[in-house]
């Protein structure tokens, strides 16, 4: 996507030296763009763990390139296979980041050694590359949902969309924004309601920001104004993101995705899922039972990190002193108050009937 006219991807080889890895530091948006240069694991594994870099497919291909920094220094074995397993370790929800290492691994396995850091490098490459192939179909199978609500009320959409699933979220495209920016650019004008998503704020940071550089007309919400919103007729459709799917449709994703899914149904207003095939876990069928719910710092929840009016970024406290906060990142909307899930291969109901329908290979 662009930024003031310039392409950029969210994770790219530098092309100065051929190896190093850019990022750009989510951390620092929506107040400034910078770019940061990766040259050993341990700090692709640190942007992982600090957010530096986030969401479900980015998680992943960040991972990939870190196992490739990790291959150029040490490409034995046993020394690939402990950087994975830490790599692993950096976030526990997004199923993307173990499916990225194991693609890795395998490559790597069946390579000889002295040919083992080129190999990573053009599977981690390959991955991002996909990634952004998958997102952009899925933009395409998402657009018909909201082509069809703009020609059935001849008026502008209105999407909701939780957390941030854009392109910073990927490595490009994005995945519930992507059929929001297909659609944008197929001139269909619409409207997105953005959740600022406590307590990190991935909404009003990251969302609000890279619909903003797109040119896409968005209004910010508080995370508990959707409600209201919907039963007062005002969203058309919800779209979201995942950061793991079971083989039985349940999803992951950003705390407070389950209460949108819940006032949707009550509003009768349709709720979809945007989500990559890397994001399915076809291991696992109970998503509330089996899915791991990353817990973070509940200092995030106690306080909130903004612009002061003489332009650094400050965070704040919020709570008064002694006040406990407890901060559960992920929750889990079981498959039937999904709509349906909106995949590179297509659209289907979130059930394992509608999920092997569209990926034949993984039925069992
Ligand atoms: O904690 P985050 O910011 O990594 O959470 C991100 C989300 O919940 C996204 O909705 C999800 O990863 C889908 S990204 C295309």
């Amino acid at each position: 996507m662009r930024i003031d006219g310039t392409s950029y991807r969210t994770i790219w080889v530098d092309p100065e030296d051929g190896w190093s890895i850019r990022i750009i530091d989510q951390t620092r948006l929506p107040w400034r763009l910078e770019i940061l240069r990766l040259t050993e694991t341990e700090q692709a594994f640190k942007a992982i763990r600090t957010m530096q870099v986030r969401g479900a497919p980015l998680i992943g291909a960040t991972a990939a390139y870190g196992l490739a920094l990790a291959a150029r220094q040490d490409p034995a074995t046993d020394s690939m296979e402990r950087a994975a397993a830490h790599l692993a370790e950096a976030r526990p929800t997004a199923f993307n980041l173990t499916w990225a290492l194991q693609r890795m691994l395998q490559r790597l396995r069946n390579t000889p050694r002295n040919e083992r850091a080129e190999a990573a490098y053009a599977e981690a490459a390959a991955i991002a590359d996909e990634d952004v192939e998958q997102n952009k179909a899925i933009g395409w199978h998402g657009l018909p949902l909201i082509a069809a609500i703009a020609e059935a009320n001849r008026r502008s959409p209105n999407v909701l969309t939780h957390c941030n699933a854009g392109w910073l979220a990927t490595v490009d495209w994005g995945t519930a924004l992507a059929p929001i920016y297909r659609a944008h650019d197929e001139g269909i004008a619409l409207h997105v309601w953005v959740d600022e998503t406590r307590p990190r704020n991935q909404g009003a940071s990251l969302t609000a920001w890279e619909l903003g550089r797109h040119g896409v007309p968005h209004t910010v919400i508080a995370d508990n104004a959707g409600g209201h919103l919907m039963q007062h007729g005002m969203v058309d459709l919800v779209i979201v993101g995942a950061d793991r799917v079971t083989r039985n449709g349940d999803v992951a994703n950003k705390i407070g995705t389950y209460l949108k899914a819940l006032a949707a149904r009550e509003s009768g207003v349709p709720f979809w899922v945007a989500v990559p095939s890397s994001t399915i876990d076809w291991e696992i069928a109970d998503g509330i039972k089996e899915i791991p719910i990353e817990e973070r710092d509940a200092g995030e929840v106690a306080s909130i990190t903004g612009r002061s009016a003489e332009g650094s970024i400050v965070r704040v406290c919020l709570l008064p002193d002694g006040s406990n906060a407890v901060n559960p990142a992920f929750d889990v909307t079981p498959a039937p108050l999904v709509s349906g899930l909106i995949t590179e291969r297509g659209r289907s109901a979130a059930s394992r009937e509608g999920l092997t329908c569209l990926f034949p290979e993984q039925a069992r």
